[in-house]
């Protein structure tokens, strides 16, 4: 009897201990933070060495009788922590996925980010501009070699070999052969266009040649490679008004509404009469005078001067045999980075920073 009592009591010892054990796990498992806090609970109460392996073999101590019923319970605890471990790691884990969720979210709506994107040089833009106002007015882009014949660059246009005129053109003459147009050249204006487009014998004459020119010449106004555009009109009975009306359109196709431009008598020696022409300054409107009464900085007397034309020469039509009796005509020819510098708003100081592909500068444009 009293052993049974003995072994009574031995087992409602054991069975307290179970079930304290399991609300220990459970208060712990409540506690836990995360998946890995878990996992260590799960070993310490259940591993190999657990607390509840270590209740499991004082089992042993109890009769055969009892033992199936504490040993029952034990492994019903064990099966439960299981479960209870599982669903919290379960809803542990799901707040982790919520969490990265919300960190990594992306919106496949929103507009993607575009890629950089270059744009062309200014110079680029400015050959576009020009060719499109004076397409406007009937005038085609015409392309000529940049590398020329002397005859083409010179002496068809009333230049003999060893004029002091050529001076001007500070040349650069090509180690090549000679030919019966003389040496190659890289041509030194875009003037050798204009027989080259008599040649073709088409009229009337509407070109437009914008093309790089080279000049051994280096310095805040000068680069020694450049660009020049060239108008050519040779059509019958063209007078010099044509030439002051078409420069006159551009000017304020180009530089604005209020410009004007002005003819200066020069000389050149494939026109005649030659003229310089300027462009009223786009800062004091012509007049030469600052808003505070002192002289314009930028023009200093109302004009800016911007390149050659006149009337074409009756040498040259006859070099690019053309009948000067039946045919008249004007040309003009301008550097395009000069042009380009005396738009409004333009403040270069130094033309060079144009070609040095500096993209703080370009990137401007
Ligand atoms: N070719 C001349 C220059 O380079 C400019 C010019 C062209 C002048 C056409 C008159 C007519 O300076």
């Amino acid at each position: 009897m009293t052993a049974i009592i003995l072994f009574d009591s031995l087992l409602g010892y054991m069975l307290d201990k179970l079930k304290a054990l399991k609300k220990e796990i459970e208060k712990a498992a409540d506690k836990a933070k995360d998946i890995s806090g878990l996992e260590q609970l799960e070993i310490e109460y259940l591993g190999r060495k657990g607390k509840l392996t270590a209740l499991l073999k004082d089992l042993s101590s109890l009769s055969k009788d009892v033992r199936p019923k504490a040993g029952a319970m034990a492994n019903q605890i064990k099966q439960e922590s299981l479960k209870l471990f599982e669903l919290k790691k379960g809803e542990l884990g799901g707040a982790v996925f919520e969490s990265l969720a919300d960190k990594e979210r992306e919106d496949v709506t929103e507009p993607g980010i575009r890629p950089p994107q270059g744009h062309l040089h200014i110079m680029t833009q400015a050959i576009r501009e020009i060719t499109e106002i004076f397409n406007k007015i009937g005038f085609v882009r015409a392309r000529y070699p940049e590398v020329d014949w002397d005859w083409y660059a010179f002496e068809s246009l009333n230049m003999p070999p060893d004029h002091p005129a050529r001076d001007e053109w500070e040349t650069f003459f090509m180690d090549a052969p000679t030919s019966k147009k003389g040496k190659m050249v890289l041509t030194p204006h875009t003037s050798n266009a204009q027989v080259r487009e008599l040649e073709r014998g088409e009229f009337p004459v509407r070109m437009i040649n914008i093309a790089k020119c080279y000049r051994r010449q280096s310095d805040i106004t000068h680069v020694p490679m450049f660009h020049q555009f060239e108008g050519l009109y040779v059509d019958k009975d063209v007078s010099i008004s044509h030439l002051r009306g078409t420069l006159d359109y551009f000017a304020k196709a180009f530089f604005g509404p209020d410009r004007a431009i002005r003819l200066r008598p020069h000389h050149f020696r494939f026109t005649e009469p030659s003229f310089e022409i300027d462009i009223s300054c786009g800062v004091c409107g012509g007049t030469g005078v600052a808003a505070d009464k002192t002289k314009c900085r930028v023009c200093k007397q109302g004009w800016l001067e911007l390149g050659g034309a006149g009337m074409v020469h009756p040498n040259v039509l006859k070099a690019g045999k053309v009948d000067p009796k039946k045919y008249s005509g004007f040309a003009f020819g301008w550097g395009l980075e000069r042009t380009y510098m005396m738009k409004e708003g333009m403040k270069i100081d130094d033309i060079r920073i144009l070609y040095k592909n500096d993209m703080r500068f370009l990137k401007q444009f």
